[in-house]
Protein backbone atom coordinates (compact mmCIF):
# COMPACT_ATOMS: atom_id res chain seq x y z
CA UNK A 1 0.00 0.00 0.00
CA UNK A 2 1.36 3.52 -0.93
CA UNK A 3 2.69 4.83 2.04
CA UNK A 4 1.63 7.97 3.96
CA UNK A 5 4.10 10.79 4.04
CA UNK A 6 2.59 13.68 4.09
CA UNK A 7 0.37 15.45 6.67
CA UNK A 8 -2.02 18.64 6.45
CA UNK A 9 -2.07 20.71 9.92
CA UNK A 10 -4.81 23.87 9.35
CA UNK A 11 -4.05 26.45 10.88
CA UNK A 12 -5.85 29.14 9.56
CA UNK A 13 -8.47 29.81 12.26
CA UNK A 14 -8.84 33.24 14.37
CA UNK A 15 -9.11 31.59 17.42
CA UNK A 16 -11.87 34.26 19.01
CA UNK A 17 -12.66 32.10 22.18
CA UNK A 18 -9.03 33.20 23.20
CA UNK A 19 -9.18 36.87 22.74
CA UNK A 20 -7.14 38.69 23.12
CA UNK A 21 -4.65 36.42 23.61
CA UNK A 22 -5.03 35.45 20.20
CA UNK A 23 -5.26 39.42 18.97
CA UNK A 24 -1.33 39.54 17.94
CA UNK A 25 -0.50 35.77 17.79
CA UNK A 26 -2.30 32.46 16.04
CA UNK A 27 -3.72 30.54 18.44
CA UNK A 28 -1.92 27.55 17.46
CA UNK A 29 1.33 29.15 19.13
CA UNK A 30 -0.33 29.26 22.55
CA UNK A 31 1.96 27.19 24.85
CA UNK A 32 1.07 24.40 26.43
CA UNK A 33 3.91 24.03 29.11
CA UNK A 34 6.75 24.85 27.03
CA UNK A 35 5.79 24.00 23.41
CA UNK A 36 3.41 25.31 21.11
CA UNK A 37 0.39 23.87 20.05
CA UNK A 38 1.37 22.97 16.65
CA UNK A 39 4.54 21.57 17.59
CA UNK A 40 2.70 18.88 20.03
CA UNK A 41 0.91 17.73 17.24
CA UNK A 42 3.79 18.49 14.49
CA UNK A 43 5.67 15.98 17.28
CA UNK A 44 2.82 13.43 16.99
CA UNK A 45 2.76 13.12 13.33
CA UNK A 46 6.76 12.90 13.18
CA UNK A 47 6.51 9.97 15.41
CA UNK A 48 4.22 8.22 13.56
CA UNK A 49 6.73 8.44 10.60
CA UNK A 50 5.42 11.73 8.67
CA UNK A 51 7.99 12.86 6.37
CA UNK A 52 6.11 16.65 4.69
CA UNK A 53 4.16 19.06 6.61
CA UNK A 54 2.03 21.11 4.95
CA UNK A 55 0.07 24.31 6.89
CA UNK A 56 -2.93 25.94 5.33
CA UNK A 57 -2.24 29.33 7.15
CA UNK A 58 -4.14 32.39 6.63
CA UNK A 59 -3.17 36.11 7.73
CA UNK A 60 -1.18 36.92 10.61
CA UNK A 61 0.25 33.69 10.84
CA UNK A 62 3.49 33.71 9.74
CA UNK A 63 4.92 33.41 13.05
CA UNK A 64 4.18 29.73 12.53
CA UNK A 65 6.59 29.63 9.23
CA UNK A 66 9.43 31.34 11.88
CA UNK A 67 8.70 28.41 14.15
CA UNK A 68 9.70 25.90 12.17
CA UNK A 69 12.65 28.04 10.72
CA UNK A 70 16.00 28.54 12.08
CA UNK A 71 16.66 31.23 14.45
CA UNK A 72 20.18 31.74 13.25
CA UNK A 73 20.48 34.90 16.35
CA UNK A 74 19.23 32.88 19.04
CA UNK A 75 21.73 29.96 17.76
CA UNK A 76 25.07 31.77 17.50
CA UNK A 77 23.75 33.51 21.07
CA UNK A 78 23.09 30.03 22.60
CA UNK A 79 26.22 28.40 21.15
CA UNK A 80 28.16 31.58 22.65
CA UNK A 81 27.16 31.04 26.07
CA UNK A 82 27.33 26.99 25.49
CA UNK A 83 24.15 26.18 26.09
CA UNK A 84 24.69 22.98 24.24
CA UNK A 85 21.39 20.80 25.19
CA UNK A 86 19.10 23.90 24.42
CA UNK A 87 21.06 24.19 20.79
CA UNK A 88 20.85 20.30 20.30
CA UNK A 89 16.95 20.33 21.54
CA UNK A 90 16.18 23.20 18.81
CA UNK A 91 17.74 21.47 16.39
CA UNK A 92 15.59 17.96 16.91
CA UNK A 93 12.53 19.95 16.37
CA UNK A 94 12.93 21.35 13.32
CA UNK A 95 11.44 19.57 10.24
CA UNK A 96 14.61 19.12 7.78
CA UNK A 97 15.01 21.38 4.98
CA UNK A 98 12.38 21.11 2.49
CA UNK A 99 10.05 19.39 4.75
CA UNK A 100 7.52 21.89 5.59
CA UNK A 101 5.03 23.81 2.64
CA UNK A 102 3.35 26.82 3.80
CA UNK A 103 -0.62 27.40 1.69
CA UNK A 104 -2.72 30.07 2.28
CA UNK A 105 -6.83 29.47 3.02
CA UNK A 106 -7.38 32.88 1.52
CA UNK A 107 -11.11 33.09 3.16
CA UNK A 108 -12.42 31.07 6.41
CA UNK A 109 -14.85 29.06 4.18
CA UNK A 110 -14.35 25.73 6.83
CA UNK A 111 -12.30 22.68 7.36
CA UNK A 112 -13.17 21.06 4.14
CA UNK A 113 -12.41 24.42 2.44
CA UNK A 114 -8.63 24.41 4.05
CA UNK A 115 -8.10 20.74 3.62
CA UNK A 116 -9.02 21.40 -0.40
CA UNK A 117 -6.09 24.35 -0.43
CA UNK A 118 -3.53 21.67 0.27
CA UNK A 119 -4.97 19.38 -2.96
CA UNK A 120 -1.40 20.68 -4.78
CA UNK A 121 0.69 20.25 -2.30
CA UNK A 122 -0.53 16.57 -1.83
CA UNK A 123 -0.87 15.64 -4.93
CA UNK A 124 -1.91 12.05 -5.54
CA UNK A 125 -1.60 10.26 -2.81
CA UNK A 126 -2.95 9.34 0.66
CA UNK A 127 -2.11 11.75 3.58
CA UNK A 128 -2.87 12.59 7.30
CA UNK A 129 -4.63 15.27 8.33
CA UNK A 130 -4.10 16.90 12.20
CA UNK A 131 -6.21 19.73 13.72
CA UNK A 132 -4.12 21.54 15.84
CA UNK A 133 -6.55 22.10 18.30
CA UNK A 134 -6.98 18.30 19.75
CA UNK A 135 -3.97 17.26 21.49
CA UNK A 136 -4.05 13.60 22.13
CA UNK A 137 -1.85 12.26 25.06
CA UNK A 138 -0.67 8.90 24.77
CA UNK A 139 2.44 6.34 24.92
CA UNK A 140 2.53 5.51 21.20
CA UNK A 141 1.53 8.71 19.40
CA UNK A 142 -2.58 8.75 18.46
CA UNK A 143 -1.55 9.03 14.62
CA UNK A 144 1.24 6.25 14.86
CA UNK A 145 -1.66 3.92 16.71
CA UNK A 146 -3.79 4.51 13.48
CA UNK A 147 -0.55 4.08 10.87
CA UNK A 148 -0.12 0.65 12.50
CA UNK A 149 -4.10 -0.40 12.00
CA UNK A 150 -3.70 1.57 8.57
CA UNK A 151 -1.07 -0.87 7.11
CA UNK A 152 -2.83 -3.90 8.45
CA UNK A 153 -6.01 -3.23 5.99
CA UNK A 154 -5.57 -5.27 2.79
CA UNK A 155 -6.70 -2.15 0.45
CA UNK A 156 -6.24 1.58 0.31
CA UNK A 157 -8.99 2.99 3.05
CA UNK A 158 -9.67 6.22 5.07
CA UNK A 159 -9.76 6.24 8.79
CA UNK A 160 -10.51 8.12 11.13
CA UNK A 161 -9.61 8.08 15.06
CA UNK A 162 -12.87 8.35 17.30
CA UNK A 163 -13.68 8.39 21.04
CA UNK A 164 -16.63 8.43 23.20
CA UNK A 165 -18.42 11.35 24.43
CA UNK A 166 -21.29 11.90 26.78
CA UNK A 167 -24.53 12.64 24.80
CA UNK A 168 -25.34 16.23 25.38
CA UNK A 169 -21.57 16.54 23.58
CA UNK A 170 -22.60 15.24 20.36
CA UNK A 171 -23.86 18.19 18.80
CA UNK A 172 -20.75 20.11 18.72
CA UNK A 173 -18.30 17.60 16.76
CA UNK A 174 -19.30 15.20 13.71
CA UNK A 175 -20.43 11.55 14.87
CA UNK A 176 -20.05 8.38 13.18
CA UNK A 177 -22.37 5.45 13.18
CA UNK A 178 -20.54 2.15 14.31
CA UNK A 179 -20.32 -0.94 11.54
CA UNK A 180 -18.69 -4.67 11.52
CA UNK A 181 -15.51 -4.32 13.63
CA UNK A 182 -12.30 -4.90 11.47
CA UNK A 183 -8.95 -5.86 13.60
CA UNK A 184 -8.72 -2.64 15.46
CA UNK A 185 -10.85 -0.81 13.37
CA UNK A 186 -14.61 -0.82 12.65
CA UNK A 187 -16.06 0.40 9.15
CA UNK A 188 -18.51 3.44 9.66
CA UNK A 189 -21.74 3.23 8.55
CA UNK A 190 -22.66 7.31 8.86
CA UNK A 191 -21.67 10.00 9.92
CA UNK A 192 -23.06 13.53 10.59
CA UNK A 193 -21.47 16.81 11.45
CA UNK A 194 -22.78 18.65 14.49
CA UNK A 195 -25.97 16.66 15.06
CA UNK A 196 -29.06 18.57 16.83
CA UNK A 197 -29.49 17.33 20.02
CA UNK A 198 -30.41 13.68 20.21
CA UNK A 199 -30.17 12.88 16.78
CA UNK A 200 -26.28 11.45 16.99
CA UNK A 201 -26.25 8.25 16.04
CA UNK A 202 -23.78 7.30 18.61
CA UNK A 203 -21.47 8.77 20.96
CA UNK A 204 -18.46 8.33 19.31
CA UNK A 205 -17.40 11.59 17.85
CA UNK A 206 -14.49 12.24 15.09
CA UNK A 207 -11.67 13.51 17.54
CA UNK A 208 -9.10 15.04 14.68
CA UNK A 209 -6.36 12.95 13.54
CA UNK A 210 -7.33 11.24 9.67
CA UNK A 211 -5.96 9.20 7.34
CA UNK A 212 -7.63 10.08 3.55
CA UNK A 213 -7.27 8.73 -0.04
CA UNK A 214 -7.03 12.00 -1.98
CA UNK A 215 -10.03 11.28 -3.79
CA UNK A 216 -11.20 13.45 -0.95
CA UNK A 217 -10.29 16.39 -2.86
CA UNK A 218 -11.99 15.96 -5.89
CA UNK A 219 -15.62 16.07 -4.14
CA UNK A 220 -14.49 18.85 -1.60
CA UNK A 221 -14.06 20.87 -4.73
CA UNK A 222 -17.81 20.40 -5.22
CA UNK A 223 -18.79 20.34 -1.55
CA UNK A 224 -21.72 22.67 -0.85
CA UNK A 225 -21.85 24.50 2.19
CA UNK A 226 -23.09 22.18 5.05
CA UNK A 227 -23.19 22.56 9.03
CA UNK A 228 -22.71 26.66 10.01
CA UNK A 229 -22.63 27.53 6.59
CA UNK A 230 -19.05 26.50 6.31
CA UNK A 231 -17.72 23.77 3.40
CA UNK A 232 -17.63 20.79 5.94
CA UNK A 233 -14.78 17.74 5.17
CA UNK A 234 -17.70 15.72 7.28
CA UNK A 235 -19.53 15.81 3.95
CA UNK A 236 -16.85 14.89 1.65
CA UNK A 237 -16.03 12.05 3.74
CA UNK A 238 -19.44 10.91 3.40
CA UNK A 239 -19.42 10.61 -0.23
CA UNK A 240 -16.00 9.62 -0.37
CA UNK A 241 -17.54 6.61 1.96
CA UNK A 242 -19.71 5.43 -0.80
CA UNK A 243 -16.77 4.25 -2.99
CA UNK A 244 -13.44 3.65 -0.60
CA UNK A 245 -13.65 2.01 2.45
CA UNK A 246 -13.93 3.83 5.52
CA UNK A 247 -12.64 2.79 9.31
CA UNK A 248 -13.15 4.26 12.73
CA UNK A 249 -10.54 3.71 14.72
CA UNK A 250 -10.40 3.64 19.18
CA UNK A 251 -7.20 4.77 19.69
CA UNK A 252 -5.43 4.52 23.63
CA UNK A 253 -5.07 8.02 24.73
CA UNK A 254 -6.20 10.77 26.82
CA UNK A 255 -7.67 14.30 24.40
CA UNK A 256 -7.71 17.29 25.12
CA UNK A 257 -10.04 20.13 23.12
CA UNK A 258 -7.50 22.73 23.29
CA UNK A 259 -10.26 25.25 21.43
CA UNK A 260 -11.66 25.88 24.73
CA UNK A 261 -10.43 27.37 27.48
CA UNK A 262 -11.23 24.17 30.09
CA UNK A 263 -9.57 21.69 27.36
CA UNK A 264 -6.29 23.70 27.12
CA UNK A 265 -5.94 24.17 30.93
CA UNK A 266 -6.22 20.73 31.08
CA UNK A 267 -4.11 19.87 28.84
CA UNK A 268 -1.38 22.00 30.43
CA UNK A 269 -1.64 20.38 33.74
CA UNK A 270 -1.71 16.91 32.53
CA UNK A 271 1.27 17.22 30.38
CA UNK A 272 3.13 19.28 33.12
CA UNK A 273 2.52 16.25 35.34
CA UNK A 274 3.77 13.43 32.95
CA UNK A 275 7.28 16.15 33.09
CA UNK A 276 9.40 14.40 35.22
CA UNK A 277 11.41 17.61 35.25
CA UNK A 278 8.28 19.45 36.39
CA UNK A 279 5.83 17.02 38.06
CA UNK A 280 7.12 17.19 41.62
CA UNK A 281 7.27 20.56 42.15
CA UNK A 282 4.37 21.09 40.20
CA UNK A 283 2.16 18.48 41.82
CA UNK A 284 3.12 20.32 45.54
CA UNK A 285 1.50 24.04 44.22
CA UNK A 286 -1.17 22.22 42.83
CA UNK A 287 -2.43 20.86 46.32
CA UNK A 288 -1.48 23.87 47.61
CA UNK A 289 -3.93 26.03 44.91
CA UNK A 290 -6.39 23.10 45.64
CA UNK A 291 -6.49 22.84 49.70
CA UNK A 292 -6.52 26.62 49.95
CA UNK A 293 -10.05 26.41 48.24
C1 LIG B 1 -13.95 19.73 13.40
C2 LIG B 1 -14.63 18.66 12.57
C3 LIG B 1 -15.44 17.72 13.45
C4 LIG B 1 -14.56 17.13 14.53
C5 LIG B 1 -13.86 18.25 15.32
C6 LIG B 1 -12.83 17.68 16.28
O1 LIG B 1 -14.94 20.57 13.95
O2 LIG B 1 -15.46 19.28 11.59
O3 LIG B 1 -16.01 16.68 12.68
O4 LIG B 1 -15.33 16.33 15.42
O5 LIG B 1 -13.17 19.16 14.45
O6 LIG B 1 -12.32 18.68 17.12
P1 LIG B 1 -14.59 22.04 14.54
O7 LIG B 1 -13.91 21.82 15.85
O8 LIG B 1 -13.71 22.71 13.55
O9 LIG B 1 -15.92 22.72 14.72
Amino acid sequence: MTPIRKAIFPVAGLGTRFLPATKAMPKEMLTVVDRPLIQHVVDEAREAGIEHFIFVTGRNKGVIEDHFDRQVELELTLSERGKRSELEALARDLPGPGATSFTRQQSPLGLGHAVWCARDLVGDEPFALLLPDVLVQSRKSCLAQMMDAYRDLREPANMIAVEEVPAERTPMYGVVGIGKAEGKAFSITQMVEKPPKGTAPSNLIITGRYILQPQIFGLLEKQEEGAGGEIQLTDAMIRLAERTPFYGFRFEGTTFDCGSKIGFLSANVAYALARDDIAPAFRDELKRLLGER
